[in-house]
């Protein structure tokens, strides 16, 4: 008998009820009488929060000491699968050391707005990109026995009022972007548990939202394990784990007993309803509880200091290298300017916070291998008020410099968990800051530090600007291995950073109403937008340079059974030697619906030594040229052209082709008094049903394609035909030869 029957049969209601309700904050309900041991969960993404002490602990930034590995903001440019399967090992091995069943994360909502305040513990804006990463990341935690917990599920897109806000979203938005990258994880690395996340969607909150929890979400994509809240996400627990959820977290004790064990007496919640969260919460113990769960081991934290390095150098954006202004010469004399470098962001606030292990920031690691660099702070972190003397200081060490490095960045206060942000600009002692170095020094070079994108009025003024995001606790030997050319950067942005705020797709919206998130853009979010509307950004999704250059040739398209595969070489052209991802999209050239120009549908990252050429190889499934129609509540790939792009960003396409498909069944239109007439010309068996009706001469006329009366005729119905002279007899035998 299975663990989960055999325990079953034997525990009592409130045994049951006290199940489907967490401990505390961070464990599982006990039954001592059965021997079933607690199993404890810890967030995050980025390294592990674990709380000791008493249980119910509120302040969030205590926990354990564990390794702060990079954010998901940068992690994502790193367009590394493999590298993000890595980070999932160290997390794994952690969260085993440390005795624990399940992590917390990864968050995987899509970052709509840069207003939304937790894009930092997000990927990215596209979501192919977000599944195939998290999916990497996912398998990786498992590999070292630890569940995960995927979240927030789903159309988690803002932090004010996430409690009660409604995402509401299109059906076909909702499939293409928002559940996607949920559907990805799920198929493809069968994750341990889903977080559900706070808000409605459509008016149903996710935690009671049945069509999520139970027949998206397992009817049809096959998920097998555990529905857990987020944190205070349960308002009706009755109605909750009749939706499909299994686990209330965290529990709130004798309360959610005794809602639970009334709600089955009194017949509102039936016995098999909870059976099933129950079964569900004793396999999740038994597949993840770790085998003893007591005492912590040790584990090599060096060791993942030097991978959060060795990840962060590889995810790194350079935005900007102006007359090689980058990497920095061995003789150049620096200037080291901005708090920030002595006061590095380099973590994202709330849930995903660590206790990092060792944070050596980017002054340390300066002045350990440039003891002569001169260091001025410019600005105070702690307020946006213009310190002019502070600025004097700076301009002042700029000026005998040969380069000056800048550190700037979204400070902590502005950006966390829980509130969204109501700007993307960086506070103005910092913008001045920058604007007036850079007119008394040539080589300025720009780090940013921020946890999405941000606006940079004065990136025309400085010659480099190099994105690092939230680092983790290796930020500054990182900082400094991509600055000095040790590593080559080979990130690209994953998200797009606008000129303004008000470019945005949604900045019409977002966090408009209390109560309702209105997804008014649709489909059109981030790049697929901008390249839509042909609206100019700052810096297009997929962009990012390196110190060599790539060249592309021989793109070759096969479309081979039910996918397409494809080959194109790229030789890297410069001196040094880099990594460059391959971006792969595809344009829809043929359904006649909405849609953008073109979405990424694969990425390959490839490595190259200077001179060296390789052939890269990528698959297109049928996803990447199907659309989702909420008539046929389905996936559907259209007979015709396509566009395959290759570019090096999403706005430098360096090489495209068409496909053309056939794997859509043949389509047999049906036709009646409302099909329009320039859609039954088009039929094969148009010319001779019209001969038998005798009405040749007729539509003979509207095949003219300059004359507008003809136009305007073949856009209309048949039952209009009558306009034409047409007799309502004739248009039924018309429609019945076509349909015969
Ligand atoms: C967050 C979750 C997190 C949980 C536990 C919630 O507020 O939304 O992402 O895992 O707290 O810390």
């Amino acid at each position: 008998m299975k663990f989960e029957h055999h325990v079953m049969s034997q525990l009592t209601l409130e045994e049951k009820a006290a199940l489907v309700s967490g401990k505390d904050s961070w464990y599982t309900a006990t039954i001592d009488r059965l021997g079933l041991a607690p199993m404890m969960m810890s967030d995050g993404p980025s390294g592990l929060r674990k709380q000791l002490g008493t249980p119910d602990q509120t302040d969030i930034n205590e926990s354990i000491e564990a390794v702060c590995f990079p954010a998901s903001a940068l992690t994502a440019c790193s367009f590394d699968r493999e590298q993000l399967n890595q980070l999932g090992h160290q997390l794994g091995t952690a969260a085993t050391a440390e005795k624990l069943g399940v992590l917390l994360g990864p968050g995987i909502n899509l970052k709509r707005s840069p207003l939304a305040g937790r894009n930092f513990e997000y990927f990215s804006e596209d979501p192919y990109l977000v599944g195939e990463l998290a999916a990497a990341y996912v398998k990786g935690v498992q590999a070292e026995g630890v569940g995960v917990s995927v979240k927030h599920f789903a159309a988690n897109n803002r932090e004010n009022r996430r409690f009660t806000s409604s995402s509401n979203v299109d059906e076909r938005t909702l499939r293409e972007l928002y559940l996607a990258t949920f559907e990805k994880v799920v198929k493809q690395a069968n994750p341990a548990t889903i977080m559900c996340s706070y808000n409605a969607i459509n008016g149903t909150l996710s935690s009671q939202n049945r069509r999520l929890l139970t027949n998206i979400l397992r009817d049809e994509w096959g998920f097998k394990g555990l529905v857990m809240s987020d944190w205070g996400a349960v308002a009706d627990h009755t109605a909750a784990i009749k939706a499909g959820l299994d686990l209330e977290m965290p529990g709130k004790g004798d309360q959610s007993v005794d809602e639970i064990v009334t709600a089955v007496k009194n017949g509102s919640l039936a016995e098999a309803d909870l059976d099933r969260a129950v079964s569900r919460v004793l396999k999740m113990i038994q597949d993840w509880q770790p085998a003893d769960s007591k005492q912590a081991n040790p584990y090599d934290m060096e060791a993942q200091h030097e991978f959060a390095r060795k990840l962060a150098t590889n995810s790194f954006v350079l935005l900007k290298n102006e007359n090689a202004v980058l990497p920095i010469n061995k003789g150049d004399k620096l200037a080291v300017i901005g708090e920030l470098a002595a006061h590095p962001r380099y973590q994202g606030s709330g849930s995903s916070h660590v206790n990092a292990h060792r944070l050596v920031t980017p002054l340390e690691t300066i002045n350990q291998v440039r003891p002569d660099a001169t260091f001025v702070a410019g600005y105070s972190l702690t307020a946006d008020r213009i310190d002019q003397a502070a600025i004097a200081e700076a301009v002042d060490v700029a000026k005998s410099a040969d380069k000056v490095i800048i550190f700037a960045g979204y400070p902590e206060r502005l950006e966390s968990e829980g509130f969204d942000k109501t700007s993307i600009d960086l506070p103005a002692n910092q913008n001045q800051l920058i604007e007036a170095v850079s007119q008394v020094n040539q080589h300025v070079v720009v780090v940013l530090q921020n946890g999405s994108a941000v606006r940079t009025p004065w990136a025309d003024h400085v010659a480099g600007m190099l994105e690092t995001y939230l680092a983790g606790e290796a930020v500054g030997e990182a900082t400094w291995d991509v600055l000095s050319g040790k590593v080559n950067p080979s990130g690209k942005l994953a998200e797009t950073f606008p000129l303004r705020l008000e470019d945005t797709p949604s900045y019409l919206t977002f966090d408009a109403d209390l109560q309702d998130e209105n997804y008014r853009e649709g489909l059109f979010m981030g790049y697929r937008y901008y390249d839509k509307k042909k609206q100019p950004v700052q810096f297009s999704f997929g962009y990012g340079l390196s110190y060599t250059m790539f060249k592309y040739t021989g793109l070759q398209l096969k479309v081979t059974g039910d996918h397409v595969s494809g080959t194109v070489k790229v030789k890297n052209t410069g001196s040094r030697s880099g990594a460059e991802v391959v971006q792969v999209y595809v344009g829809n050239r043929t359904s006649q619906i909405e849609k953008p120009i073109k979405t990424l549908a694969n990425f390959v990252k490839v490595s190259l030594v200077p001179g060296e050429e390789k052939t890269v190889s990528f698959e297109l499934d049928q996803r990447a040229f199907s659309w989702y129609n909420p008539r046929k509540a389905d996936w559907q790939v259209d007979n015709g052209q396509y566009d395959v792009l290759i570019g090096s960003s999403s706005t430098d396409i360096r090489l495209s082709d068409t496909v053309e498909l056939d794997w859509a069944p043949e389509q047999q239109i049906h036709i009646d008094q409302s099909t329009y007439i320039g859609d039954l010309m088009a039929q094969a068996k148009f010319a001779k049903a019209v001969e038998q009706v005798g009405l040749t001469d007729v539509f003979k006329k509207l095949a003219d394609d300059h004359d507008p009366a003809a136009k305007m005729f073949r856009n209309m119905p048949l039952r209009a035909a009558t306009t034409m002279g047409v007799t309502p007899a004739k248009i039924d035998k018309l429609i019945e030869i076509m349909n015969g």
